[in-house]
């Protein structure tokens, strides 16, 4: 039994363990409203986020550029989000976000992605230590091969990563329409954890085959491009948005964007990117609320075609 000098003794150990923890450089409240949305992942039944985020282009950034990053992060930690996306090949994208990661005392709050676009072994392996070292980490959870770039080595290597416990997850990932074809036919041979492509309003092919092929084989699908890489705010200036966004909990086109793309029934996260706060805490409000139906989700892809 558990004497009461051994149990002061114990706490007084767990109080100064907690007392020595690094704590957030900012306070990570909760933001107050209503919770992100979960999806499982069929691999494993782990629930994420339904928005997570990308760093192409919003995370390479110069020493004035990282600053408004923290409070993206911030954000983002603070309204349930997790799962974030990167690229060795993202120029600095990697070092600048396990830079900020580490400063604000953040890794365990990050379901972390990255990926492996290298052209054999040698390179991929030497290219995953580095992914390692620039984020500051010694695992993934997810770790996708880029672009199908030499995809049946980088596999086979992500796999033996994922049998030695450094990634939890391993996946394939493409941006093109043109390529969707051959992605679906890898999915369904391979069977990866995750998937991740393009899928926007204006550039929906993917529901033809890829997510479908994944729903099939319980492959987790991650969409990339939701805002066409920006270009759809353009079309949508000025542009009232539907009569029923506001059934849909839906008060921005970004939101509606977002919506969209977690509205099909294969996909398990969405992640836009962004270099600007409000423009984060305006995307999570995507996740929340109620999905939109079939015809609110042709009558988008009719608006944008
Ligand atoms: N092959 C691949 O594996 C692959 C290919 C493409 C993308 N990806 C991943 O997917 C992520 C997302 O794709 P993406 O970055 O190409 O494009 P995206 O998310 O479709 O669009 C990003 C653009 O939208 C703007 N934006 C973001 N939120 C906004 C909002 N609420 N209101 C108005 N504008 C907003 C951003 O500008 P600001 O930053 O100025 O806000 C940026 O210009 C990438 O970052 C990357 O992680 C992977």
């Amino acid at each position: 039994m558990t004497s009461r000098r051994t149990f002061l003794a114990a706490a007084a150990v767990a109080a100064t363990a907690a007392a020595l923890r690094p704590l957030p450089a900012f306070a990570l409240t909760p933001v107050a409203g209503p919770a992100l949305l979960r999806r499982a992942i069929p691999s494993t039944g782990e629930r994420i986020p339904v928005i997570g985020m990308g760093t192409s282009g919003s995370f390479e950034a110069d020493a004035a550029g990282r600053e408004p990053l923290k409070e993206v992060l911030r954000r983002f930690v603070a309204g349930g989000a997790s799962v974030i996306d990167t690229s060795p090949n993202y120029s600095n994208a990697e070092d600048v976000l396990g830079d900020l990661m580490a400063e604000l005392g953040l890794r365990d709050q990050i379901w972390l992605a990255t990926k492996l676009a290298a052209d054999d072994r040698a390179a991929g392996e030497a290219q995953f230590a580095d992914s390692l070292r620039r984020l500051r980490t010694d695992r993934f959870e997810l770790l996708a091969v880029h672009n199908l770039r030499d995809w049946k080595t980088q596999l086979a290597y992500a796999r033996e990563l994922k049998a030695q416990g450094k990634v939890k997850y391993v996946g394939l990932t493409h941006f093109r329409d043109d390529q969707h074809e051959a992605l679906a036919d890898i999915v369904a041979a391979e069977k990866p954890d995750f998937v991740q492509i393009n899928y926007s309003v204006s550039a929906p092919n993917a529901a033809r085959r890829v997510l479908p092929v994944a729903r099939d084989t319980g492959t987790a699908v991650m969409i990339n491009r939701a805002f066409d890489d920006g270009r759809l705010f353009a079309r949508v200036a000025g542009k009232a948005l539907p009569g029923w966004a506001a059934e849909a909990g839906v008060t921005s086109w970004a939101q509606m964007f977002l919506k969209f793309a977690i509205s099909h029934e294969a996909v398990t996260v969405v992640i836009p990117a962004t270099g600007k706060p409000d423009r984060q805490s305006d995307n999570l409000r995507g996740g929340t609320g109620s999905l939109l139906s079939a015809a609110q989700q042709a009558e988008l892809v009719a608006m944008f075609a």
